[in-house]
C-alpha cells in the first residue's frame, strides 16, 4: 500500500481528440488542452502492482443507476473505468497548479480545517480516490474518518493512493443511500461531487447528509464556480446547465440545515459550512 511516487502519467490520446472536437466553450478554449497537457508532468501514484480484477471483484454487483452511468470528463466508462481512477490525482494536481502552492492536495489541507477539530466521526460523501479525506484524518488522528463512493475503480485507487492511514477507511455507497444510522455523525464533507450530479440527487445526498449527521453536526459542501464548467471544452459535463443556476445556501437551507456560512478558505473550490440545528 501507499505506493512511491515516482511515475509520469502518460495522457492517454482520447483526451486530445474530445478537446479537439469540441467548438462550443466559452474563453479560454485552450485551457482544457493546458491541464491535459500538464497532467503529463505531475508525479503519479504508482499503480503497476494493483491487482485490478482481484481488487474489483470483491465488490461483487453493483446496480448503478443512469445519472451515474455518464462518460464524465470524456473518460469512456466515466467513473466506472481505471483510466478514470488512475488519472484522477494527476489530473486535480494539473487543474488546480496555479492556485496554491501544494496544488490540489494544499486545497485539500485548507479544506480540511472546515471540519470542526471536536469531530470523532467523519464522512466523505463522494471521496473519488481519497486525497480529501486523507487530509482531513491527518489532521484529525482522533476521528475515524469513511469516506465513501460509489465507483470500486475510484476505491481501488483511493485505498493504494492514500493506504496506511490508521483512522482512514474506504467503503462504496451511494451518498444518497448510505448504511449509517440516523444521527451517528459528527462532520458530514461533500467535495467537487455535486456539479456531477442532477438537482434530485443533490437534493436527496443533502437530505442523506441531515438524516446520519447528530444534531449540532456539521456539514462542510465545497465545489467549482457556477459558470467555471463552461470553460472546460472537450470535458463531459452532463449536467453542466443545471450547475449554472445551483445555488448552494438555498439547497442547504431547503434540506434543514442552518447556521450557513459561506468560506473561502481554498480559492477557487468556493465552500459552505452549515449545521444540522440542535
Ligand atoms: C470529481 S470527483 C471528486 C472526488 C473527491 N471528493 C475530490 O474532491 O477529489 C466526484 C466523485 O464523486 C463520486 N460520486 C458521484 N456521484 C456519487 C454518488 N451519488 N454517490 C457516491 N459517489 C458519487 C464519483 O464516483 C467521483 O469519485
Amino acid at each position: 500500500m501507499n505506493p512511491a511516487i515516482s511515475k509520469r502519467y502518460a495522457v492517454p490520446g482520447w483526451h486530445y481528440e474530445t478537446i479537439q472536437a469540441e467548438s462550443d466553450c466559452v474563453e479560454p478554449k485552450d485551457r482544457m488542452l493546458r491541464v491535459i497537457r500538464s497532467m503529463a508532468d505531475q508525479e503519479a501514484p504508482d499503480f503497476s502492482s494493483v491487482d485490478w480484477d482481484a481488487e474489483l471483484a470483491a465488490f461483487g454487483e453493483v446496480d448503478f443507476p443512469a445519472y451515474y452511468r455518464q462518460p464524465f470528463h470524456s473518460v469512456p466508462g466515466g467513473y466506472l473505468s481505471r483510466a478514470a481512477a488512475i488519472g484522477d490525482r494527476c489530473a486535480m494536481e494539473a487543474i488546480y497548479q496555479d492556485d496554491h502552492p501544494r496544488r490540489s492536495l494544499g486545497l485539500r489541507e485548507e479544506l480540511g480545517s472546515l471540519v470542526p477539530a471536536e469531530a470523532r466521526t467523519v464522512v466523505d460523501l463522494g471521496c473519488g480516490t481519497g486525497d480529501a479525506a486523507a487530509a482531513i484524518a491527518r489532521r484529525l488522528p482522533e476521528a475515524r474518518v469513511t469516506a465513501l463512493d460509489a465507483s470500486p475503480f475510484m476505491l481501488v485507487a483511493a485505498r493504494h493512493q492514500n493506504g496506511g492511514i490508521a483512522n482512514l477507511e474506504f467503503e462504496q455507497g451511494f451518498a444518497e443511500a448510505t448504511r449509517f444510522e440516523d444521527a451517528s455523525v459528527d462532520a458530514v464533507t461533500i467535495t467537487l461531487v455535486f456539479h456531477e450530479c442532477p438537482d434530485e440527487i443533490k437534493r436527496r445526498v443533502l437530505a442523506e447528509a441531515h438524516r446520519i449527521l447528530r444534531p449540532g453536526g456539521s456539514l462542510t459542501l465545497s465545489d467549482t464556480a457556477q459558470e467555471d464548467l463552461q470553460s472546460y471544452r472537450g470535458f463531459y459535463e452532463p449536467y453542466k446547465e443545471q450547475w449554472l443556476e445551483f445555488d448552494p445556501a438555498a439547497f442547504v437551507r431547503d434540506a434543514g440545515f442552518a447556521e450557513i456560512v459561506a468560506k473561502n478558505v481554498a480559492p477557487p473550490l468556493w465552500s459552505f459550512v452549515a449545521r444540522k440545528p440542535l
